[in-house]
C-alpha cells in the first residue's frame, strides 16, 4: 500500500514538473514572439471566423459548429455549404434571407473585442504599416475602426449588395437594407431586399459555394491595394499573425504560409485547436483575444473586465 501512495506521489511530481517546464516553454517563445513582433517593420494579420468568437460570434466549424449556431438549419438537414448557395435566392429567398439576414442583424449589433484595437495600434505603429487579409465577411475590422483601404475581404462582405440575377451589374453599400427575420419558422419576412437597379431579389455580395455570378469587383480592388502594398515592403521585416483561420475553407492558411515561405516572414497562427501548422511556423494555442493578450502584453485585469462588460 505504501508503495502505491509511493508511485502517486511520484507520478504526481512528474506531471508537475512537466506542466512547469511546458508553461516556462511557452513563456520563453511569447517572449521571443513578442520581440519579433515589436522589430517588425510591418503588420499582416489574417482573420478567419475564429476571429470573431471572442466577440460572442460563432465560427462554423464542422456540421456541428454551424448547427449549434443554427439549429434550424439541423432540422431542414442543410449544411453550411448547402445553404450558402446563391440558388436559393432564386429558389427560396425567404430561406436564404433568413440566414444571411439574420446575420447582418447580428455582425451590425456586435462589438469587437479589445484586441483589433490593440492589433490596430500595433499596425498603426509600424513604420511600414499593416495590412488585414480576411475571409470573414462580418465587417469586424472596419468596425473597430481599420482602414478600409488596408483590409481585403477574400470572400465579400456582407454589408454590400448585388443582384441575385446574373448579367445585373453593381455592387453597393447595405446601408439601408433591413430585414426581418422570424428565426422559428427560419423565414425572412416581407419586404425583402430588392436590386434598385431591375427589382429581382438582391443578395449579399459575398462569394458563395457554387457561385458563378458572384461580382469581385470590390474585393478584386482590395486585393490589388493589398499586392500594392507587399510591393512597398521590399526587404523590410513582415510578421504576419493569423487569428482563428480553420483549415476547411484553408484560403486565410494558404496565404500566410506561402508569403512566410516566399518572404521569409514570421508566421504566428493563433487558434485554441486546428493545429497544422507548418515547420518554422508558432502556434499558440488559445483564443484570439488571449493570445493577443500574451504577445501585445495587456495586463489581465483589463481583459477580464472587457469581457465582463461585453458578456452583459
Ligand atoms: N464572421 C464571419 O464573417 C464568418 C463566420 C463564419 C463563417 N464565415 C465564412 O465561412 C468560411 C469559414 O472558414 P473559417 O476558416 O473562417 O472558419 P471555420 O468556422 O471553418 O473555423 C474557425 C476556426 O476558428 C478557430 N477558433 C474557434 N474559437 C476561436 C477563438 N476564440 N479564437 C481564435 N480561433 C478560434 C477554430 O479552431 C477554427 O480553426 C469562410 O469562408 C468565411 O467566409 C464567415
Ligand atoms: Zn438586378
Amino acid at each position: 500500500m505504501l508503495k502505491f501512495f509511493g508511485f502517486v506521489d511520484a507520478f504526481r511530481q512528474s506531471v508537475g514538473s512537466i506542466i512547469y517546464i511546458l508553461k516556462r516553454q511557452q513563456e520563453r517563445m511569447n517572449d521571443l514572439l513578442k520581440r519579433i513582433i515589436q522589430d517588425a517593420d510591418a503588420l499582416l494579420i489574417t482573420a478567419g471566423a475564429g476571429m470573431g468568437v471572442d466577440s460572442g460570434l460563432p465560427d462554423f466549424r464542422g456540421n456541428d459548429g454551424f448547427w449549434n449556431a443554427y439549429p434550424q438549419a439541423r432540422m431542414l438537414g442543410l449544411s453550411f455549404i448547402d445553404l450558402a448557395n446563391p440558388d436559393w435566392f432564386i429558389k427560396d429567398p425567404q430561406l436564404a434571407w433568413a440566414f444571411y439576414g439574420h446575420r447582418l442583424n447580428l455582425y451590425r449589433q456586435t462589438v469587437p473585442h479589445e484586441g483589433f484595437r490593440w492589433l490596430l495600434e500595433l499596425g498603426s505603429s509600424k513604420p511600414k504599416g499593416y495590412f488585414v487579409a480576411t475571409s470573414n465577411v462580418d465587417g469586424q475590422f472596419q468596425k473597430a475602426g481599420f482602414n478600409e483601404t488596408r483590409i481585403w475581404e477574400a470572400h465579400g462582405s456582407i454589408h454590400h449588395m448585388q443582384c441575385s440575377k446574373p448579367h445585373c451589374e453593381g455592387i453597393y453599400s447595405a446601408d439601408t437594407t433591413e430585414v426581418h427575420v422570424d428565426m422559428e419558422q427560419f423565414k425572412a419576412l416581407a419586404p425583402l431586399p430588392t436590386c434598385p437597379t431591375c427589382k429581382a431579389i438582391a443578395r449579399p455580395n459575398i462569394l458563395m459555394f457554387g457561385d458563378w455570378f458572384w461580382q469581385g469587383e470590390r474585393s478584386d480592388a482590395q486585393h490589388e491595394r493589398f499586392i500594392t502594398w507587399l510591393g512597398t515592403l521590399g526587404s523590410s521585416s513582415l510578421v504576419i499573425i493569423e487569428l482563428g483561420a480553420g483549415t476547411a475553407i484553408p484560403t486565410m492558411r494558404d496565404l500566410g504560409e506561402r508569403l512566410a515561405k516566399t518572404r521569409g516572414a514570421t508566421l504566428i497562427h493563433i487558434n485554441p485547436s486546428d493545429a497544422q501548422v507548418p515547420q518554422g511556423a508558432y502556434w499558440l494555442a488559445v483564443g484570439a483575444l488571449e493570445g493577443l493578450r500574451q504577445l501585445l502584453r495587456r495586463d489581465v485585469s483589463h481583459t477580464a473586465q472587457f469581457l465582463e462588460q461585453s458578456n452583459r
